[in-house]
């Protein structure tokens, strides 16, 4: 299943974000894919208050995770730095974990994602404009993109 939603602000994302954030249940990973700038951290943030997080959620970059405790906790991972890297930093176990995992930069942990996920790819389409296109892998991600809609 694909479908595409823009938004043409940052606020717009999070609330597209917190949206998606409100519905979802334990065991939940979300690829977010997109060059530099392109709004991975913030549509998290949106995300992350759709989870009730009450902390500011920030660009995970020199620590590769972040925990935050909400209504689920959140494990908040930016493979940027891992391209290249194989060694087991024990992300599959997290993903497999009663927590939702939101994923920046998948492609550089490629060998390690999950089989099932819904993977959000960003395109900045003007200077406060961006496309997020929305495959899901699993059946679980196509009831919570249909669940979406409603
Ligand atoms: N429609 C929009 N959606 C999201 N962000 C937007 C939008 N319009 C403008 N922006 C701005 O673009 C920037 C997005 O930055 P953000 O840190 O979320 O990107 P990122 O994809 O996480 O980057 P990085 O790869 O460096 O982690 C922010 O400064 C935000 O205010
Ligand atoms: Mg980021």
């Amino acid at each position: 299943m694909k479908k595409e939603i823009t938004t043409k602000s940052a606020t717009e994302t999070k609330a597209f974000g917190e949206k998606i954030g409100k519905i979802l249940d334990a065991g939940t990973c979300i690829l977010l894919s997109g060059d530099l700038g392109s709004g991975k951290t913030t549509f998290t943030q949106g995300l992350a208050k759709g989870l009730e997080i009450h902390r500011t959620v920030s660009s995970p970059t020199f620590t590769i995770m972040k925990v935050y405790q909400g209504r689920l906790p959140l494990y908040h991972i930016d493979a940027y730095r891992l391209e290249g890297l194989h060694q087991d930093l024990g992300f599959e176990e997290l993903i497999e974990d009663e927590g939702v995992t939101v994923i920046e930069w998948p492609d550089y942990m490629i060998d390690r994602l999950p089989e099932d996920y819904l993977r959000l790819d960003i395109t900045r389409t003007g200077e406060s404009s961006r496309k997020f296109k929305l495959s899901c892998h699993g059946e679980k991600y196509t009831k919570l993109v249909e669940e979406l809609e409603r």
